[in-house]
């Protein structure tokens, strides 16, 4: 299973500039998350807060018990080897072609042969599309084959965490929906925790079991993908919109008076740009027929039923849309014609009432102060 990272209060500056403060989250083993942000929120700063590259301020980031922003650079350097990073940029060694930067990370962290390493090394390009390309130089080939070039190095040492920035940065929509279910399969035959930082709606409305986003140096929310695809917060609803309209703009986050001569604009009739409003929450894309099934998709539906009275009420519809029959039986859901009755009166349609959510078979329920403290983990707090 893949490593469990917790993070709390984080916070970043650069001088006087803060970056983002308080960031709270867990990202649950084998489960696969995106994080979403307006350019220049500090996604990039994040990830590589996570591994060590960048030194918080504060807070903490503790993988398999060892916190990463206080940790000696021993226990760092052991650390990050369960880490595979795919870079905003690739990141790849100019001067060296493909096969050696994919090889790299074997040849620096392991004692294989060279056939070994020639071995996993074809397999990783054959994986990422790019067989037959290992005698190329980075400059050489386009900037999705760099891209993908990244990925095949982050995947070379079997990292139990895949933290990714950009995948879609240089890739056409094609073949940003092709490396998406490369994440997929990644993730259900290795069961590997992910972290996909990214601008493309398409991904965080269709891959990831969970979903935040960062605004204003804050963490606005992170959880089940259910709770930010259903949101009614203007800057969640903004950017998965792709609009004008709203908290976000251009080169900075606009003021009042701003927002309120856009509003007047957009209202007397100006486009303000996105395609219809895209509403809902879509199917959740699968791993290729013929790959294992996803440990970490199973672990989750538990874990979301546990925490589901928790969640709003939008989100919990959603969730509960979503199981099967069998599903619904075994997690005590009733049809949604006889939840009416409940004893719960003015709940919403198909939500259950809190005594009856979730019991699931053998689970250790959790007790109040464990909701609380899982709460602040999911950030929550603002949803
Ligand atoms: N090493 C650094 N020193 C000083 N400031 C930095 C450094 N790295 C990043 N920043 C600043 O931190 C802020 C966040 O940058 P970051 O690259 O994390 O944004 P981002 O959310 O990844 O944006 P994008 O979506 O465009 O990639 C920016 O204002 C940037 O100028
Ligand atoms: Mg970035």
């Amino acid at each position: 299973m893949g490593a469990e990272v917790v993070i709390e209060g984080l916070t970043k500056s650069f001088g006087r500039q803060t970056i983002w403060r308080d960031v709270t989250l867990t990202l649950p083993p084998g489960e696969v998350s995106v994080m979403l942000g307006p350019s220049g929120t500090g996604k990039s700063v994040f990830l590589k807060s996570m591994i060590g590259l960048l030194k918080p301020d504060r807070g903490k980031c503790v993988v398999n018990g060892v916190d990463i922003v206080r940790c000696s650079e021993h226990k760092l350097y052991e650390t990050r080897k369960l880490f595979g990073v795919l870079f905003q940029d690739g990141a790849l060694f100019g001067s060296m072609n493909l096969y050696d930067n994919v090889a790299f990370p074997l040849r620096e962290h392991t004692k294989k042969s060279e056939t070994e390493i020639r071995r996993i090394v074809l397999e990783k390009l054959d994986m990422t599309g790019l067989a037959g390309a290992e005698k190329k130089l980075p400059g050489e080939i386009s900037g999705g084959m760099r891209k993908r070039a990244g990925l095949a190095r982050a995947l070379v040492l079997d990292p139990e965490i895949i933290l990714v920035d950009e995948p879609d940065s240089g890739l056409d929509p094609v073949r940003t929906t092709y490396i998406s279910q490369l994440f997929l399969d990644v993730n259900a035959q290795s069961d590997a925790t992910f972290l996909i930082v990214t601008h493309n709606i398409n991904l965080a409305r269709t891959v990831p079991d969970n979903l935040g986003m960062l605004f204003r140096k804050e963490l606005v929310m992170f959880g089940p993908r259910e709770v930010l695809l259903t949101s009614e917060e203007p800057v969640v609803k903004q950017f998965l919109n792709g609009r004008m309209d709203g908290p976000i703009g251009m080169s900075e986050e606009k003021d009042q008076a701003t927002m309120a001569a856009e509003k007047a604009m957009f209202e007397a009739g100006h486009h303000a740009g996105g395609v219809e409003e895209v509403v809902g929450i879509p199917p959740q894309m699968q791993p290729t027929p013929g790959v294992p099934t996803r440990q970490g998709a199973i672990r989750r539906k538990d874990r979301v039923m546990q925490i589901l009275h928790t969640l709003p009420p939008a989100a919990q519809e959603g969730i509960i849309e979503s199981l099967t029959p069998a599903e619904q039986a075994r997690y005590g859901i009733r049809p949604r014609h006889t939840v009416q009755t409940g004893p719960g009166q003015g709940q919403h349609q198909g939500q259950l009432p809190t005594d009856r959510i979730a019991q699931i078979p053998d689970a250790a329920w959790p007790s109040r102060e464990d909701d609380t403290h899982r709460m602040r983990n999911q950030g929550q707090g603002k949803a």
